[in-house]
């Protein structure tokens, strides 16, 4: 379970990667002849406006979607052929996600919630109280640990929702707009959660609108019409 660092392969390749829908008489081109490499540990940001690509790039790199053309590599491994069984299993074992809307199961507690991801994945009971316990601890909600949801700020909830994604010590971590419903102080506590878990190893590919993410990414890319924008010039398109 634990993550097997690879020195030989970047942790996301996307290569050439193209996606379209039917946009009901026209086709979308949502992401188009994209191409990426992450390496281990990097902590990478992509911008653009609402409608650019950026979750649809982030299924494909995740698995949840198959693109029509170009391949994506996770850590040297070609998933665009993989059966859906295999993609699940990969995802369980190699990949956290954190959404927007936190995603929590509302009757469960704050510590359920994360011992349910260790157990999903297998852990024994007495690795989950205790890891459990330490991601609450690094999350700052040990005193949390019996509340629900609802009993829980966003920026509580989100912190949760970190600790559950971070479980079971995941390769790669995707993050669509994490920070999308939380305050600026709050959202910044959230980048500072993912900064050091790219410290410690995690690669994080994140979807982001708040141009804090600035002062955490290691890299911004910009995204628009479905393609990255040909810039070093993020800092400046976020107004910073
Ligand atoms: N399942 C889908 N069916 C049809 N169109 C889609 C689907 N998913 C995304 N799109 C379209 O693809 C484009 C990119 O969407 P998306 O990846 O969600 O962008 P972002 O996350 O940057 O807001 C948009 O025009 C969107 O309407
Ligand atoms: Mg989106």
């Amino acid at each position: 379970m634990t993550a097997q660092p690879s020195t030989t392969h970047p942790t996301v390749e996307v290569r050439g990667v193209s996606r379209h829908f039917d946009g009901g008489g026209h086709t979308v081109y949502a992401v188009r002849d994209v191409s990426l490499t992450v390496p281990p540990g990097e902590l990478l940001a992509i911008v653009g406006r609402s409608g650019s690509g950026k979750t649809t790039l982030l299924n494909l790199i995740a698995g949840l979607d198959r693109p029509d053309d170009g391949s994506v590599y996770l850590d040297g491994r070609e998933i665009t052929s993989a059966s859906e069984a295999e993609l699940t299993a990969l995802r369980r074992s190699h990949i956290g996600f954190v959404f927007q809307s936190f995603g929590l199961l509302p009757l469960l507690s704050a510590a359920e919630n994360i011992a349910l991801a260790l157990r999903i994945a297998g852990a024994s009971s007495r690795d989950e109280g205790q890891r459990t316990r330490e991601l609450l601890e690094m999350v700052g909600l040990s005193a949390r640990a019996g509340h629900r949801p609802y009993e829980l700020s966003g920026g509580e909830q989100q912190r949760v929702a970190v600790a559950r994604a971070l479980a079971n010590r995941p390769r790669l971590l995707i993050a669509d707009e994490p920070t999308g419903e939380l305050d600026t102080v709050t959202g910044a506590q959230i980048f500072g959660l993912l900064q050091a878990a790219a410290a410690e190893g995690v690669t994080i590919v994140m979807a982001t609108h708040d141009p804090l993410i600035v002062d955490y990414a290691h890299r911004v890319v910009e995204m628009s019409d479905g393609q990255f924008v040909e810039s070093g010039e993020v800092r400046s398109a976020l107004g910073r």
